[in-house]
């Protein structure tokens, strides 16, 4: 079902048909699809409309100093509006795959119980939509906006989310299942969990590290639970997840730079796959992983488990730098004082390393749910966008992972983030990061950037321009 065909996946798996382009790092496999990705909060807008329910990044958006530039996103592309203009883009640029994700206060306003049928129809228009232009719907259950009415009730802390959760997959799946193939459970966990509500600088802005690791677990058990309601409805959908994840490397050959490194990356990068896979945490914490403070219960072992039919990655070419002691410039706070890493951005020959290293731990097919380069260019509506900084950037990717194919990384799809400019979370409208650009003022109306252009004709062709004229 899943390897391209004639394609070795790590584990020496081969499937039929023609073989991968081998000799050729330019050309792609026959099955690899090219795509794109949003989210509903960054581009819906009708934030209030049609029955939807509150979420957190509605309510979050409102805290003073929450968003950057004071912005929300109540209105953002009006994609909700004018979606036939984002399908149209996908048309125009040839692409195979459209991750999109489904806004769960519109489906469940209150998070459980009673059902809002006009959110229900909306994505099943689109999902038609899509069908009818040949482009694959990736469907993303939840992209962070949790119903605020179950953020009253506890939010990801609170052990019950994960099945609120899973009845919610179900019902997508049991809407949807008959066209959408691909499913992505949940979108970046340590995002939403750790920047959630142990940093406060996502929604729903809390400070808390008990509460933060009490969401991790939570969100580990929404994982599994979430995969097999959707595949009691349905057992041959393909159903997989989205992490950020990204190289770490030790600052120095030293014992304890290596100890921090290997810590680091094992909460950074396998906290949120170990368990699906194995129904363990990998050792993170010095004085062992703090079971207790999570909300470990005996039997969790089994409900962590979830053999995911792919492993999706979020990649924005970074590179963590991992010493032990010293506390400036943490990314990520284990144990206080005891491991410090800085990012070094822009690497994407690290899109290969991370590719490998998945595919090498957890021998599962990978889809790169996201890429992208936040390159703000100037808006100038209707005029072409010559974003050349972005076309480099998607070149480089894409010729990393192509040498992650040939290493073995069973590679079945990229979506460059994103489709269009969007709401950027706690950057609001300041990030520019879209293959067409989008006038937040007016938001009538997209234009294709070069990199659209460009990546439109990479799709159609399967095969990277030679390098040297890029
Ligand atoms: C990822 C998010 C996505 C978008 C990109 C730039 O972490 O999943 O929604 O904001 O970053």
């Amino acid at each position: 079902m899943f390897g391209f065909p004639g394609h070795a996946s790590p584990d020496g798996r081969k499937s039929e048909g023609a073989p991968a382009p081998e000799g050729n790092l330019e050309a792609f496999p026959p099955g690899f699809l090219f795509g794109a990705a949003s989210s509903c909060v960054q581009i819906e807008g009708a934030a209030a409309e049609d029955g939807k329910g509150e979420s957190i990044w509605d309510r979050f958006c409102r805290q003073p100093g929450a968003i950057r530039d004071g912005s929300n996103p109540s209105v953002a592309c009006d994609s909700y509006h004018r979606w036939p203009e984002d399908l149209a883009l996908l048309k125009a640029m040839g692409l195979q795959s459209y991750r999109m994700s489904i806004a769960w206060p519109r489906i469940l306003p209150a998070g459980k119980g009673a059902v809002n049928r006009k959110g229900l129809d909306h994505y099943n228009k689109i999902i038609d939509a899509l069908c009818e232009i040949g482009v694959k719907p990736l469907i993303t259950c939840f992209h962070w906006d949790l119903p605020q009415a179950l953020q009253d009730a506890g939010g990801w802390p609170n052990r019950d989310t994960a099945a609120h959760f899973a009845d919610y997959a179900a019902l997508l799946a049991k809407t949807y299942g008959d066209r959408v193939e691909y499913w992505c459970l949940l979108n970046e966990l340590q995002a939403f969990t750790v920047a959630g509500y142990g940093w406060g600088v996502h929604a729903p802005g809390i400070k808390d590290r008990g509460l933060m690791l009490r969401a991790t677990h939570t969100a580990n058990l929404a994982q599994a639970a979430g995969f097999h309601a959707l595949k009691v409805q349905r057992s041959s959908l393909k159903v997989g997840i989205a992490h950020d994840l990204y190289p770490v490397h030790p600052a120095s050959p030293s014992d304890a730079d290596r100890e921090a490194c290997r810590r680091f990356d094992a909460f950074r990068n396998c906290w949120f796959l170990d368990p699906a896979f194995t129904g363990e945490y990998p050792q993170a914490f010095v004085a062992g992983n703090p079971y207790e403070a999570m909300g470990f219960r005996p039997g969790d072992e089994a409900l962590l488990r979830a053999p995911l039919d792919y492993t999706g990655i979020n990649y924005y070419a970074g590179l963590g730098i991992v010493a032990a002691g010293g506390e400036g410039g943490l990314l990520q706070r284990l144990d206080a004082h005891e491991v410090r890493a800085r990012a070094i951005k822009f690497y994407p020959a690290g899109m290969k390393e991370v590719l490998v290293d998945l595919a090498q731990r957890y021998k599962r097919p990978i889809i790169i749910t996201e890429t992208g380069c936040n390159e703000p260019e100037a808006l100038s509506p209707g005029k072409p966008v010559h974003d050349g900084a972005r076309i480099r950037y998607l070149d480089a990717v894409l010729r990393s992972v192509r040498e992650a194919i040939t290493a073995g990384a069973d590679v079945h799809g990229m979506h460059v983030w994103s489709l269009i400019d969007d709401w950027e979370w706690q950057s609001g409208f300041q990030a520019r990061i879209g293959l067409a650009q989008v006038d937040f003022n007016n938001p009538v109306g997209r234009t294709l950037k070069d990199s659209g252009a460009w990546y439109g004709r990479v799709a159609r062709s399967r095969t990277l321009p030679a390098a040297h004229t890029v």
